[in-house]
C-alpha cells in the first residue's frame, strides 16, 4: 500500500519578522481543515539538533569559523530530515518548518560571504535531494525586524537559552540576508512566494493561507471537512 507524500511548506524572513507567529496560524487552520499538521525547525526538531542550535545561538559561542557555523546548521538539518520531516512526509503529514536550506543560503552564504554554491552543494550532498513544495518568504525591514528580535530576547530573560549571537550581527549582514533571500525568490518563483511582512498579523495570514490553497491544495476555497488528520 502507498500513502501519498505529504507536503513540506517552510516559512523564511528575517529575525524578528514575525514567522513563528504566522507559522503556528498556518499550523492552526491547517488542522482545521482536517489536515495532519507537524510543526518543527531549524536549527533544530531533534534532541540533537537542539543542542548544536543552543551552540549556533549562544552569544558566548565566540569565534565560530562561518565554515563550522555552515556545517554545524547541515548536521542539524541532515538529522532533522531522518529523523522528522521525511518519515512525516511519507506518512502523508503537512510538515511546516520554520526555516531551512534558504536560511542557509541567505545567513551563511549571503551574510557571512561564503557565497550561494557551497550552500546549494552540501544541500545536493546531505539533503538527498529534499526540496520544498512551498516556501512561504515574509519581507520585512532589516532595522525593525533586528529591532524587534532584539527587544524580544531582551524581554525574556528567563529563557533557557541565550539565542542572541546572529541579532548582535550588523545592519550590513542583514542587508545582505535579505538580499539574498528575495535573489532566491527571483530564481525559484515556482517555489518561492514573496510574502509583505511589515503589515499586521492578520492579513498575512489570510495571505498565507491563500499561497497554500491555491498552490497546494489545488483550490481558493475551503477543502471539504474531515480530511485525513
Ligand atoms: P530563529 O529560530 O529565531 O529563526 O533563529 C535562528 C537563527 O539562526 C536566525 O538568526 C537565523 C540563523 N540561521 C542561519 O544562520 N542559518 C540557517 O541555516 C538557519 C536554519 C538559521
Amino acid at each position: 500500500m502507498t500513502t501519498a507524500r505529504g507536503k513540506f511548506i517552510t516559512i523564511e524572513g528575517l529575525d524578528g519578522c514575525g514567522k513563528s507567529t504566522q507559522l503556528e496560524r498556518l499550523a492552526v487552520a491547517l488542522r482545521k481543515q482536517g489536515m495532519n499538521v507537524v510543526t518543527t525547525r531549524e536549527p533544530g526538531g531533534t534532541a540533537i539538533g537542539e543542542k548544536v542550535r543552543a551552540v549556533l545561538l549562544d552569544s558566548r559561542t565566540a569565534g565560530l569559523d562561518p565554515w563550522a557555523e555552515l556545517a554545524l546548521m547541515f548536521a542539524a538539518r541532515a538529522q532533522h530530515i531522518a529523523e522528522v520531516i521525511r518519515p512525516a512526509l511519507e506518512r502523508g503529514k503537512f510538515v511546516l518548518c520554520d526555516r531551512f536550506t534558504d536560511s542557509s543560503e541567505a545567513y551563511q552564504g549571503g551574510g557571512r560571504q561564503l557565497g550561494s554554491e557551497p550552500v546549494l552543494t552540501l544541500h545536493r550532498t546531505l539533503c538527498g535531494g529534499l526540496q520544498p513544495d512551498l516556501t512561504i518568504l515574509m519581507d520585512s525591514d532589516v532595522a525593525a525586524s533586528v529591532e524587534r528580535a532584539r527587544r524580544r530576547n531582551q524581554q525574556n530573560p528567563g529563557q533557557q537559552h541565550d539565542e542572541n549571537r546572529f541579532e548582535s550581527e550588523s545592519r550590513a549582514f542583514f542587508e545582505r540576508v535579505r538580499g539574498t533571500f528575495l535573489a532566491i525568490a527571483e530564481r525559484e518563483p515556482q517555489r518561492v512566494a514573496v510574502v509583505n511582512a511589515r503589515r499586521q498579523p492578520d492579513p498575512v495570514s489570510e495571505e498565507i493561507l491563500g499561497i497554500v490553497r491555491e498552490r497546494l491544495l489545488g483550490s481558493k476555497e475551503t477543502p471539504a471537512a474531515g480530511g485525513r488528520r
